[in-house]
């Protein structure tokens, strides 16, 4: 080989050394010098409903931005996955726990196993009973309820109702029942209305709701109101309804304010929804979270809550009532855009 040639694979093989040796040293130094992104576990109960999915974006959103690492799992409404996967989560050394309990009760042992490791929990959205919680932050879920049997016996005082809740295993269902009730127990007592049938749909399965509906339709009742607990369920009851041709008859409400509901409410098939800020409520509790794990003290905006065993730090965000005359509240807060809203239907006239 000529000497220049030589000389030149020399540089060659130097600089490959070098470079490869100089990125071995960075990242030695770096493991040890850069301190670890504090770690965050989102336990999710479910992500079937549409808005679990935002909770979840907005949450991830959040952390990442305050230089946080999330791990998410999603248990798919079965408590032992929950269970099994928090466990995985405290094997990744989180600092903070974040869950979404599928099962009101027994998540009280999850949050057992995650104080025993030191870790903080907070209760997102669905309280958890009789456990040591460090924050409960969620909606005002008897609100709620109130919103929507309030619009429904605005529009129908008297008449025939039909109840169908949410899962008997979340904390929430038991507060929009209160709420439903805080509102129509005069009209009960007046005997103004009736609640011709009342049911719970296990893991809020839409399936259920469509059942009942169908098995009260075949047998002649005469219904002329339904209050689906969200709008999940109000899509099987409309559906039901619409095999009898009576899905614009009876009047049904629901919540969440899914794209399918705003839709079903401008084009008149559903009454109204219930908006619920989740990136208010996403970003809030990824703050808190941060600030939990960084050991700084945390201002509470909200009044302790009870679940059966010790008071819990909360925080309660106000939902806001929605129909075809305020769409536009969701339109401006970016949670859907008014093209798909009104697919089907046309704009309203601007004044
Ligand atoms: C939430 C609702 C949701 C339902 C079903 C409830 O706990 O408050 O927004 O639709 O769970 O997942």
């Amino acid at each position: 080989m000529k000497p220049a040639k030589l000389i030149l694979w020399a540089i060659c093989i130097f600089s490959m050394l070098t470079t490869s040796g100089c990125q071995w040293w960075n990242r030695k130094t770096h493991s040890l010098s850069e301190p670890q992104p504090i770690k965050i576990g989102l336990s999710i109960a479910t992500l079937q409903e549409e808005r679990w999915r935002r909770d979840r974006d907005y949450f991830a959103e959040r952390i990442r931005q305050l230089g946080g690492e999330l791990i998410v799992q999603n248990a798919n409404n079965d408590h032992q996955k929950q269970l099994q996967q928090v466990d995985y989560l405290l094997s990744q050394q989180i600092k903070v726990l974040v869950i979404v309990p599928h099962d009101l009760n027994r998540a009280a042992t999850i949050v057992q196993q995650a104080k025993k490791a030191g870790v903080k929990v907070i209760s997102y959205d669905r309280l958890i009973r009789n456990a040591d919680l460090d924050l409960y932050i969620s909606f005002d879920n008897i609100k709620v309820g109130e919103f929507m049997a309030e619009y429904l016996v605005n529009r129908i005082p008297r008449g025939n109702y039909v109840i169908i809740n949410g899962a008997p295993t979340d904390n929430n269902c038991y507060m929009f029942n209160q709420g439903y009730k805080n509102v129509l127990q005069r009209y009960l007592d007046e005997k103004q209305i009736e609640i011709i049938f009342e049911a719970w749909a296990e893991d809020w399965r839409p399936e259920e709701a469509y059942q009942y509906i169908q098995t009260l339709l075949s047998q002649n009742k005469k219904i002329d109101a339904v209050i689906a607990a969200n709008d999940s369920l109000a899509s099987a009851v409309i559906e039901a309804l619409a095999e009898w041709r009576m899905a614009s008859n009876v009047m049904v409400v629901g919540h969440d304010a899914d794209l399918s509901g705003c839709q079903r409410i401008v084009e008149g098939t559903q009454l109204m929804t219930v908006y619920k800020p989740i990136r208010k409520l996403a970003y809030r509790a990824a703050d808190l979270a941060m600030a939990m794990a960084t050991g700084k003290e945390l201002k509470i905006d909200g009044q302790p809550i009870f679940n059966g065993k010790h008071f819990i730090k909360s925080e309660i965000i106000t939902p806001i009532p929605i129909d075809k005359d305020n769409m536009d509240v969701i339109i401006k807060d970016g949670f859907h855009h008014r093209e798909d809203i009104y697919l089907n239907a046309p704009y309203p006239r601007q004044n």
